[in-house]
């Protein structure tokens, strides 16, 4: 069998990715992105800019984007939403991995790790060396920000549920049909996914599996400061309330020292 990968599933997953999001996250976390980012005033990568819904809203709101990803589908779904913006304030678009960053020493003044991004590193070893990278393209006291997607190891397993349905993003009808198992000696959370797409008198289905590692705050603020990174600030919602123990938000910002 192979490996289980974090960027695993995203190719795939790209044509329903916006329409699957639109129904869950939406652009709820949109606004705190863009204050903290614009606060900031520098050239920003973000890790797994995915479709760009973070990253297009970044560029236009002013902010120097660099959006990095593995997957060529997500980056191709980027490249469309940019051409929205005008040409001096389109983002760059990097394919690469996160693990090991395709940017000289210093070279950025914020790094973002939004909608569970650290969640797709699913070994600590993973972790270890985007830690290091981030801390080696950021310029001194550079923003590192990092938003994890809290409830995933609390989700209950279940076996084939359809959990999705309404009109596909190509017309017709789409159906998503989930499994999600726990693995929790290695911290793992398994989404299995078929979307089955009608259109017409024809039937195709999409499967694919995403694996997502979840660590705690707590874990995550002492890997930061073993990494080289001072937390600033521990935030529980979008509207920059603190964080608790029962927040459903966990950003976590820090500064390289
Ligand atoms: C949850 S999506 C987030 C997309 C976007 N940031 C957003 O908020 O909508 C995660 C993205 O990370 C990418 N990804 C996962 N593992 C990666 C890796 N090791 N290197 C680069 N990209 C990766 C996937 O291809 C996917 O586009």
């Amino acid at each position: 069998m192979t490996r289980r990968e974090g960027w695993h599933g995203w190719d795939t997953y790209a044509a329903f990715y916006d329409w699957e999001n639109a129904r869950t996250l939406g652009r709820r976390d949109v606004p705190f992105w863009r204050r903290t980012l614009t606060g900031e005033g520098a050239r920003t990568l973000e890790l797994g800019c995915g479709t760009g819904r973070l990253l297009v809203p970044m560029a236009r709101a002013g902010v120097s984007m660099v959006g990095l990803d593995r997957s060529a589908e997500m980056l191709a779904r980027a490249r469309t939403r940019a051409r929205r913006l005008p040409r001096a304030a389109r983002p760059a678009l990097v394919r690469g991995d996160i693990r090991t960053l395709p940017f000289p020493d210093r070279s950025f003044g914020a790094v973002m790790a939004p909608y569970g991004m650290f969640q797709s590193l699913v070994r600590e070893s993973d972790l270890a060396m985007l830690l290091a990278d981030a801390h080696r393209v950021l310029r001194r006291r550079g923003l590192f920000g990092i938003d994890l997607v809290p409830d995933l190891p609390k989700w209950r397993e279940y076996h084939e549920q359809v959990s999705m349905r309404g009109r596909g993003p190509r017309g017709g009808e789409l159906t998503l049909v989930e499994s999600v198992r726990q693995d929790q000696r290695r911290r793992l959370t398994i989404f299995d996914e078929t979307f089955v797409e009608r259109i017409g008198r024809s039937t195709t289905r999409h499967t694919f599996s995403l694996t997502f590692r979840t660590l705690t705050v707590p874990e995550v603020v002492e890997r930061l400061a073993a990494a080289g990174f001072a937390v600033e600030q521990l935030i529980g919602d979008y509207r920059g309330g603190a964080w608790t123990d029962d927040a459903d938000v966990w950003v976590v910002l820090a500064r390289k020292r």
